[in-house]
């Protein structure tokens, strides 16, 4: 067996994934620093699927920091620290492009990164010092990724497999024009917190895919449908069915 087949399996919760009720908690890290700050919230250590995990939720417990505060670089330090070779981030998205309807769970390719003023690298010494420009041609790890979009179609689930990820600023939403810019730019789906978080997985030298659910259609495109009307109607299938393919998914990794 590999070191990678041994190592947690890093998990990042999102607003489609607030906790992880079937994963067998064995040590929950509270106390986590790291040379960047500390994570978003403790590092839950334990089992899901039978393989070993590390789950961390991205807005912090009560959902509470915004996608500009999340310490991006502490989560995936402390999830590096923790061992993990592999990350597996979830995110709530809003559809953009026809096939991206809601409910749907993808599995996206390819990112454009519309976020600003966030600590976007671990190399970043003011005195300079260790610096690497990392190869971020494909964002997102193959393996993992076809190993997501498996077990969603061996769960009947549908999955659209790639498409482009557009991450915005937040924490507001976009508005008619800007998702026009990012359909003609290329954007199927459109979050806020995909960026930094997979360029410094990359830096950190882990294994990182992104499992995405829609929960509304973005800006300007529902037809009249109050976006958060939608995404309340939609989140709770979507959590639920992002849970079953990651106990999947774990399982097909093994
Ligand atoms: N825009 C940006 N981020 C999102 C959306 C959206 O419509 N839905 C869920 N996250």
């Amino acid at each position: 067996m590999s070191e990678i087949d041994t190592a947690p399996i890093g998990i990042i919760g999102g607003t489609a994934l607030a906790d992880l009720a079937a994963l067998e908690a064995g040590e929950t890290h509270t106390d986590i620093d790291t040379p960047w700050g500390v994570p978003s919230g403790p590092l839950v250590c334990g089992h899901l699927a039978g393989r070993s995990v590390c789950f961390v939720m991205r807005h912090g417990p009560g959902h509470k920091l915004a996608p500009h505060r999340i310490n991006y670089r502490a989560n995936i330090q402390a999830l590096a620290d923790a061992g993990c070779k592999q990350v597996i981030a979830i995110a709530a998205v809003g559809g953009i492009t026809e096939p991206m309807r809601s409910g749907r769970i993808v599995i996206p390719d390819q990112i454009i990164d519309y976020s600003w003023g966030r600590a976007h690298s671990f190399y970043d010494a003011p005195e300079g010092g260790l610096l690497d420009h990392i190869d971020f041609t494909e964002p997102y790890d193959a393996t993992l990724s076809k190993a997501l979009v498996s077990a969603a179609t061996e769960l009947n689930l549908d999955p659209a497999a790639g498409g482009v990820h557009g991450v915005t600023q937040g924490p507001r939403l976009e508005t008619a024009a800007e998702i026009d810019r990012m359909a003609r730019d290329g954007c199927d789906v459109v979050g806020m917190t995909g960026m930094p978080e997979a360029a410094l997985a990359r830096e950190a030298g882990l294994d990182y895919a992104c499992c995405a659910v829609v929960v509304n259609k973005a800006a300007g495109r529902s037809g009249g449908t109050a976006i958060h009307a939608e995404i309340e109607a939609t989140l709770a299938q979507g959590m639920a069915d992002i849970e079953r393919l990651l106990v999947a998914v774990l399982l097909q990794l093994g």
